[in-house]
């Protein structure tokens, strides 16, 4: 479609919008420098990483890598198509999308009359539900099913009452009218006959809603037992099933800051969590979880749970989904995987167990990595140097597909400690090791959080050809590879270093309470610290392994990634800068604890008696001199 549109158009269309304009009316940008800067849409966040320049007309997130123009804010934000949006851009600055293209506007209404008569549609079967003469058919069955009215309603289910043309007869009275309800697929033709009837009889209905809450198709529900038993609106020009979640407009219409969402099969397994509270479960629409599917609830929530029965079937869909979210996941960005007891769905066990026990489980459903090893080495020997061999062969093309994060890192630590392999063997017969070099490169990196200037801007021609395509990793050698300590905050550049030699920690003397530092991420820090003091020996992918299975770490990690970018590769005075960094640290700390103790002690003078007077006055002066000696 959108060839269609001639290029011309559209650049002359973007060249007549100003992308800032567009941006600020939808989420709060502020001038910093050249660029704008706020609050990403497109992913959760507590400070700014999303920029918009206006020389470039460009917008960028460097917490999730949302990037592109004009029309591809306007399609992801406002989830239009494509040309859709060019349309809407169009309207406001004042331009007319070419005559000849004047059917692309016939489309428009093509869909907006099918989104209307699908909406009558959906109405109509809630209203047989309420009073059709077989009415108690469906209201028995769905009693049966244990489903109580408020959830019938939040979900609009309804009922299409047996015979060939209710629907017809109700909505289709005009040539039109029908012509919309075959093209939205509710009406099938008999060629013998050449005679339309309904597609759903006697049938419960689900509404099958967009991200806008328009109704773009239904599945319907046989009463009872037969085949199929559950039919499915065919794809249609609004309607296409491998993107679509059935339950996510309604789980976002309850809570519109979901955190996590969980993946289940079918239309019930989400209307009966929903009726035990767990509002938060969609479903794919009887096919596998797609790559759009997850790229569309990333840019909604950080963790996502995919919910498998424990059969062989769901086994194999599991190992599916882990092969499409591999690719996808970013630091920040969870995944994990829930496997039911054998013959349990989610409606049959939330019934069984309470919304309480479920909620455990979800809670301490197995992480992607753990999925991950445990399944490639499930069937494989690893006591063997074949089985292992067979391990790493298998595991690494995975690992070498995701992005360059922590978590690939972690993954690839790992594997070495299972095979006893170092990264350097793994990788020398594939190329993993380029992106690794890559996440380590500061300047080079297009996610780097704190270049004033936002370097990605300017420094890819591809992008700007290309910009709804992720921003291409810049190859290496030509990047100049600048240090950039001298704009890095005393705290970040020691949590850089302290990632890149964990067993740094045990070189320096131990500073208390690091985290009253005034300064960003000083509770990273001191978490850090801490998990080291416990755990001397463990890896930087060990502590990810551990972190990413605590949602109190969790939600760290990718402020950690981006730290970890700051200070390229270790070089020869790497264990110095560490220990100045520590040391001033340290400065800072005491120069804070002396500060707030004057403080409190003139403050609290005048309310004492003498003799705690002069214990006060002791400690303040043996506090002073420590003070003196630490400088
Ligand atoms: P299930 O058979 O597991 O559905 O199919 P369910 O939700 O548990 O059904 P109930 O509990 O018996 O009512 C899972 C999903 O697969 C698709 C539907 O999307 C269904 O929700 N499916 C299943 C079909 O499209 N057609 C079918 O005939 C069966
Ligand atoms: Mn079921």
């Amino acid at each position: 479609m959108a060839g269609k549109i001639p290029q011309s158009f559209i650049d002359d269309l973007l060249a007549r919008t100003d992308i800032v304009d567009l941006i600020d009316a939808r989420v709060t940008l502020k001038k910093t420098g050249k660029n704008y800067s706020g609050l990403c849409p497109f992913h959760k966040e507590k400070s700014p990483s999303f920029s918009v320049s206006p020389d470039k007309q460009f917008y960028y997130c460097f917490g999730c890598g949302a990037g592109g123009n004009a029309i591809s804010f306007m399609t992801d934000y406002e989830n239009l198509p494509f040309p859709q949006a060019v349309e809407d851009l169009a309207k406001l600055a004042g331009l007319e999308i070419p005559k000849d293209h004047s059917h692309q506007r016939k489309n428009e209404q093509q869909y907006q009359a099918q989104f209307k008569i699908l909406d009558l549609a959906s109405a109509f079967y809630e209203a047989q539900l309420k009073g059709h003469a077989s009415k108690s058919l469906a209201i028995n069955y769905l009693k049966g099913r244990g489903l109580d009215g408020s959830t019938v309603k939040q979900f609009s289910i309804g009922f299409a009452p047996p015979g060939w043309d209710n629907l017809i007869k109700s909505l289709g009275m005009t040539d039109t009218d029908q012509a919309h309800l075959e093209r939205s697929g509710m009406l099938v033709r008999n060629e013998e006959k050449d005679r339309l009837y309904d597609r759903f009889r006697e049938r419960i209905m689900f509404p099958i809603r967009d991200m806008r809450g328009r109704v773009i198709a239904f599945g319907g529900r046989i009463l009872g037992d037969g085949k199929p038993k559950y039919l499915n609106s065919p794809e249609t020009d609004t309607f296409h099933k491998g993107r679509e979640l059935y339950g996510l407009y309604e789980a976002r219409k309850i809570n519109r800051k979901l955190t996590k969402v969980l993946i289940v099969e079918g239309y019930m397994d989400v209307v009966s969590l929903a009726q035990f509270e767990i509002n938060y479960s969609v479903a794919t629409l009887g096919t596998a979880t797609s790559l759009q599917h997850l790229e569309r609830l990333y840019k909604i929530v950080p963790e996502i749970i995919f919910c498998f029965d424990g059969d062989q079937a769901g086994l194999k869909a599991a190992k599916r989904a882990l092969e499409t979210v591999m690719p996808v996941i970013k630091d920040g960005q969870q995944a994990k995987f829930l496997f039911l007891p054998e013959g349990e769905d989610p409606d049959t066990l939330v019934r069984q167990k309470g919304k309480q026990h479920f909620e455990d489980m979800i809670n301490s459903a197995t992480s992607m990595s753990e999925y991950f090893f445990d399944s490639l080495s499930a069937n494989i020997d690893m006591e063997s140097i074949d089985g292992r061999a067979l391990f790493s062969s298998q595991a690494l093309p995975l690992i070498q597909q995701m992005q360059p994060s922590l978590l690939q890192q972690m993954m690839t630590d790992r594997i070495s400690t299972l095979t006893g392999l170092t990264i350097q063997q793994l990788t020398s017969s594939n190329h993993l090791h380029e992106s690794f070099d890559n996440s380590y490169q500061s300047g080079a990196q297009p996610n780097q959080p704190l270049a004033d200037d936002y370097s990605y801007f300017s420094q890819s021609s591809q992008s700007d050809k290309n910009p709804a395509a992720p921003a291409p990793r810049p190859p290496t050698a030509s990047q100049p590879k600048k240090k950039r300590t001298a704009n890095i905050s005393l705290v970040n550049r020691t949590i850089s270093l302290l990632l890149h030699s964990p067993e740094l920690i045990s070189s320096v003397e131990k500073i208390t309470d690091i985290e009253l530092i005034k300064e960003d991420n000083s509770d990273i820090l001191a978490l850090l610290v801490e998990y080291w003091g416990k755990y001397p020996k463990a890896s930087l992918g060990q502590m990810l392994v551990d972190w990413q299975d605590d949602s109190k770490y969790a939600s760290k990690l990718l402020v950690i990634s981006e730290i970890s970018r700051l200070i390229p590769c270790p070089d020869d005075n790497y264990q110095q800068l560490f220990i100045d960094s520590w040391e001033k640290l340290r400065d800072r700390k005491s120069d804070l604890a002396y500060a707030e103790i004057k403080s409190q002690h003139s403050s609290l003078k005048s309310n004492l008696s003498s003799a705690v007077k002069q214990q006060a006055k002791e400690y303040l002066l043996q506090i002073a001199a420590q003070h003196k000696k630490n400088k």
